[in-house]
């Protein structure tokens, strides 16, 4: 079976940053199905995509793609037959550019030569194997959300369960709550502001940060109580 590469550029017709999170979820569902995989480099205006895989697969995720109308301008600057697969673990692994002078963005803006992009694309293949790269602020964010998640977890079953507790143990685990619950609302805003985020993630995220603010009331009334 022939393997195909292609790589478009767009512009985008918004700039919510809900939309590439949305695009992705999609994407991961579809691609490993069509036998596809790539990346998607955006910024608030534009995108370039690598997409990778069988010939038919491939084929069929374009003609969706180009019929979406949240992107418009589509240039494909590259495609052909390929032996290798730059990202063969992710059926649509999602890049933004961090700043005006990243790679990324450098691979974004509307003149880059298509050599130079696929240049930029490799080597973001190379720095995301074995090691996650530039985007992964949002992935990162939420593996730390979620150990966070499981310390409070443990906290709340072993202490907030027993209704008899000594003050300075209420106390200590307030102070910790605090600081989790500090940590859960800036990883959530993290989160929220990557417009690579999966949104069930952003969904995790914010019921984290409920869930530790819920424990610190909870708290804060029990020490009311004993005061
Ligand atoms: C820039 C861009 C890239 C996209 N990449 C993919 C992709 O890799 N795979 C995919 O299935 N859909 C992708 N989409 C979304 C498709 O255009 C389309 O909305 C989606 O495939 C529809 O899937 P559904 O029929 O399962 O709802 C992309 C859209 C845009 C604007």
């Amino acid at each position: 079976m022939s393997r195909m590469r292609l790589v478009f550029s767009s512009v985008r017709t918004d700039s919510e940053p809900a939309t590439v999170g949305g695009i992705l979820q999609v994407s991961r569902r579809n691609n490993p199905r069509d036998g596809v995989t790539g990346a998607l480099l955006s910024s608030r205006t534009r995108f370039v995509q690598l997409l990778e895989g069988d010939a038919a697969g491939l084929d069929r995720c374009f003609a969706r793609i180009q019929r979406d109308a949240r992107h418009r301008d589509i240039r494909v600057l590259l495609s052909g037959p390929t032996r290798e697969l730059l990202f063969p673990e992710a059926p649509m692994l999602g890049i933004e550019a961090a700043g005006l002078d990243s790679p990324v963005a450098a691979a974004l803006s509307d003149d880059a030569p298509p050599d130079r992009v696929m240049e930029i694309l490799r080597a973001l293949a190379r720095r995301t194997d074995p090691q996650p790269a530039e985007v992964p602020e949002a992935d990162a964010s939420l593996v730390a959300l979620r150990r966070i998640h499981r310390a409070a977890r443990h906290i709340l079953d072993d202490h907030l369960s027993r209704s008899e507790m000594p003050p300075d143990t209420l106390e200590r685990l307030a102070a910790s709550l605090t600081r989790q619950a500090a940590q859960a609302g800036d990883l959530h805003r993290r989160l929220s502001a990557a417009s690579s985020a999966d949104p069930d993630h952003r969904t995790e995220a914010q019921r984290f940060h409920e869930l530790l603010q819920a424990a610190q009331r909870e708290v804060g009334r029990r020490l009311g109580r004993l005061d």
